[in-house]
């Protein structure tokens, strides 16, 4: 591998210089520059295809925004980070890298490694962990898999995007050592031993410097300290100044055609504010980004075709990465003719010698009750699962399994009724049952230039139009069909889009009249546009015309982008939420046994905004503790990408965290819930019971800045702190928690500053997986920070292992170097500290069962 590598790297730096040798500025100027929103220029004289990006990281989205172009939906990164399994995140990587490739994609914008620094990060979904050890692994996985398959991965925001709100300027005051030890040591992680072909600049400034212009940390750090060899492309916008930009290390401009480099960066050689030496130097690094993609002729790729992974199953993938990422956070008996389950606390704070014997009656899950006669299936997102987050993450499922069709699927013999209780979503749902429709798109004469099939109702470009669509010929668009309704009653229809918006039904005119956004944020508004409702009485089983036609007025992205968005929603009649949850009591009461799924919703949990709070949108709670009140044998599955308090978790004999699980998620979700499969996710982090009790809630600047003033205490290290210093509270559930469907006792640990190896036993009665975690915990500190300095313990391995009941099974673990070592703010530079150390095996950071001492010098 390295020593293909480095010879590719020497052929390719050839064909790299004849290549630059041939261009003149201008086109030197203009490949720094995207020639529009996905791609860069090609140059055929010197063989140079045009490079094509493209979002990332649950899916491949394509230089479409649509369901035209639909793609496999991979469950999101909380949840490939909960399997704790960076080989995972490697197949997972290549099943992308194989999405690029169909449609022919050459640079995949993800993974995105910003830290969980508060559950109010409104791209919490999107990112990995609170634990910067954790996403590095999972993230340098993702990486290699990406790049296995010949396709450039990027990795993002470099650094400190974590959080939206005044995404594009607020200035993240950070100290160098929690900027370090926290937020740049998944990229350092990374870069070091995946070597990505590219990474992305945030929007946000670091101390005082927008990171598109961060020489210190760009050129310094991540090139010079870590060796990064590759393209610095700019988040989409975020590049605002020319010399700044290029003396800044900022290599590519996006989107395209309007950016500061291009034609203002030839003039600013032409009139002496930068040399073209310094344009060299990165149109060097966006010519090898070519080569190694295979986009320039004469460099070899940096994967020959014949090694690139093929026929990989993206469902069959897609489903088992959701089963090992579901979180099973309790599982208690059910305990019929009582009101409420009552259970151990879940959270020990001192390790505790395993006893516990395989329980008896059976815990709640996999789902047992004999018979199984009839099932309760409740919840709006059990029929609609909100499957991947919102954003520029978007991607266009090619199918989606919900909950309902899982389970109903896999209980062919059972009657699985559904009930939605309390819809919590605010917006109205695309239209999608019982309509045909396809979109057709006009000049301004009238004339017919594209006609496409639409999934659904929302109606979406961003980059690309259909062929025969440009922004200079299009006039209107028209999104036409029928629809069925399938229960008579008050339809409600929503409209939304930036432009004139006209709908008519079954000949009459519902809604016509212009819509402005109702956002300051371009992408917001894109992403988001103001909704506009209408109702009207309809019969069941009547078909009947419908046509919602759009005249788009320009929007904030830039008249010259190829964007388009409106949408036609609707929502069946519906039972008043009172109602509604009645129904769901009773549907409850009946049933031998009941699964609620509870969401969050996009107005919740996405892109462009923060949370302001945890709690479940709409009336979810109550929906749970009536339900479970009605029926014991109550199964909560979560669906939400981010923590969400859970009041009633001690209501309920199980709760199973299923964040945005992907295309699969039902097929998946009927796996684990009636036991073919264990739930193999461990938190990837601290899952608080009340927002008030989370250690940084502060994601809202002031005076445009945000100061981390917690220092390298965020995450666990936090909870950790709190818990000694104040008695704190202790949160839900801890990092690294999860239950699976087996028990296990740790046996033995031996341990050296280099490595742990821990003996666990399978206790229980079936096979399981198990992830052995190692922390380490400074016991006396020679030369190193104050204690109150350093957390209690941070993680520095983990394993995971496979066992058959009554088997053991050997973790090795290899503890890094850097585990031991901090930041030391007056020397600058990293520091080895001395002392004694604990190395703990912990099933979580709390539920630690093993000790080893080790003494460094
Ligand atoms: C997001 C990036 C994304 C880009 C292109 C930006 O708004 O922050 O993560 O890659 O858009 O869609």
């Amino acid at each position: 591998m390295t020593d293909h590598r480095s010879a590719h790297t020497a052929a390719a730096a050839v064909a790299v210089e004849k290549a630059l040798g041939k261009l003149d500025l201008d086109t030197k100027a203009g490949l720094l520059s995207g020639q529009d929103v996905w791609t860069l220029p090609a140059v055929p004289e010197i063989g140079l295809r045009s490079l094509v990006m493209s979002d990332g990281p649950v899916g491949v989205r394509g230089q479409g925004w649509g369901a035209a172009d639909p793609s496999v939906a991979l469950p999101s990164p909380t949840a490939l980070a909960a399997t704790w399994d960076p080989e995972l995140a490697r197949r997972a990587g290549r099943l992308l890298a194989q999405e690029a490739r169909r449609k022919g994609v050459h640079v995949l914008l993800a993974p995105t490694v910003n830290l969980h620094r508060s559950p109010l990060g409104g791209r919490h979904f999107e990112c990995f962990s609170e634990d910067p050890y954790l996403t590095g692994v999972i993230g340098a996985g993702y990486v290699a898999g990406v790049q296995d398959g010949g396709v450039g991965a990027t990795v993002k925001h470099f650094v400190g995007n974590d959080a939206e709100t005044e995404r594009f300027t607020v200035d993240n005051r950070i100290a160098p050592r929690p900027l370090r030890e926290l937020y740049l040591a998944p990229f350092e992680h990374i870069v070091q031993t995946a070597r990505p072909w590219a990474v992305m600049t945030a929007y946000n400034q670091v101390n005082g410097v927008t990171m598109t212009e961060h020489r210190e940390l760009v050129d310094g750090v991540l090139r010079g300290e870590w060796g990064f060899d590759g393209a610095n492309v700019s988040d989409w916008t975020a590049a605002r100044d020319t010399v700044r930009a290029l003396r800044g290390g900022l290599d590519i401009a996006m989107p395209g055609p309007h950016t500061v480099f291009g034609a203002p960066l030839a003039a600013a050689v032409r009139d002496g504010r930068v040399a073209e030496d310094e344009v060299d130097d990165a149109v060097r690094r966006v010519l090898l980004l070519a080569a190694r993609t295979g986009c320039l002729e004469g460099a070899p790729a940096a994967v020959a075709p014949a090694d690139v992974p093929q026929d990989i199953d993206g469902r069959a993938l897609a489903r088992e990465i959701a089963r090992r990422a579901f979180v099973l956070v309790r599982n208690e008996p059910v305990v019929r003719d009582e009101p409420a389950v009552r259970d151990e606390p879940a959270v020990r704070d001192e390790p505790t010698p395993e006893t516990a014997p395989a329980p008896t009656p059976p815990r709640a899950l996999p789902l047992t009750p004999r018979p199984l006669r009839k099932l309760a299936v409740i919840g709006a997102a059990a029929k609609d699962a909100r499957v991947l987050g919102g954003g520029s993450a978007t991607v266009f499922p090619e199918r989606i399994v919900s909950p309902l069709e899982g389970l109903r699927a896999a209980l062919p013999d059972t009657e699985v009724t559904f009930s939605a209780g309390a819809d919590p979503r605010t917006k109205v749902p695309h239209a999608r049952a019982g309509f045909e429709l396809c979109a057709r798109y006009y000049g301004a004469d009238g004339a017919l230039l594209a006609e496409q099939p639409q999934f659904d109702g929302k109606v979406q470009a961003m980059g690309r139009f259909p062929d025969g669509v440009t922004q200079h010929n299009l006039h209107t668009v028209e999104l036409a069909g029928t629809f069925t309704p399938q229960a008579g009653g008050a339809h409600t229809f929503a409209v939304s889009g930036t432009g004139e918006l006209r709908l008519t039904v079954g000949g009459r005119v519902l809604f016509d009249a212009p819509c402005a956004p109702d956002t300051d944020d371009p992408f917001e508004a894109f992403m988001n546009p103001a909704e506009h409702r209408v109702a009207a009485e309809l019969t069941a089983g009547q078909t009947l015309d419908v046509a919602l036609r759009f005249v788009p007025r320009g929007t904030a992205l830039g008249a010259d982008l190829p964007v388009l968005t409106f949408a036609l929603g609707h929502a069946e009649p519906q039972l008043d939420p009172d109602a509604g949850i009645e129904e769901a009591v009773r549907a409850a009461a009946g049933a031998d046994a009941v699964v609620v799924v509870v969401a969050t919703t996009e107005e919740t949990e996405s892109e462009g905004f923060d949370r302001t709070g945890l709690a479940l949108p709409g009336r979810q709670d109550e929906l749970v503790s009536r339900v479970a009140a009605a029926n014991p044998y109550t199964v909560v599955v979560v669906n939400a990408g981010s923590p969400v308090e859970m009041p009633w978790r001690e209501e309920v004999p199980a709760v199973l965290l299923g964040w945005f699980p992907g295309q699969e998620a039902g097929a998946a979700l009927a796996d684990v819930l009636l036991g073919t499969h264990e739930p193999g996710g461990r938190l990837p982090t601290t899952w608080p019971a009340r927002l008030a009790d989370a250690p940084v809630t502060q994601v809202t600047p002031a005076g445009g800045r945000i100061a981390y003033e917690e220092g390298v205490f965020i995450g666990y290290r936090a909870w950790q702190r709190r818990a000694r210093e104040e008695a704190g509270p202790a949160p839900a559930y801890p990092f690294g928690h999860g239950l699976g469907y087996t028990d296990w006792s740790y046996e033995s640990l031996e341990a050296t500053p280099a490595r742990a190896r821990v003996r666990v036993r399978n206790t229980g009665t079936r096979p399981g997986r198990e992830v052995v975690q190692v922390y380490l915990a400074p016991l006396d500190r020679v030369a190193g920070p104050a204690p109150a300095d350093r957390p209690d313990r941070w993680l520095a391995g983990f394993a995971t292992v496979e066992a058959a009941p009554g088997e053991t099974a050997e973790a090795e673990i290899a503890l890094p170097r850097r585990a031991f070592e901090i930041w030391d703010e007056a020397a600058g530079a990293r520091r080895f500290v001395d002392g004694t150390y604990a190395i703990e095996a912990a099933r979580s950071v709390t539920d630690r069962r093993l000790a080893a001492q080790v003494t460094v010098a």
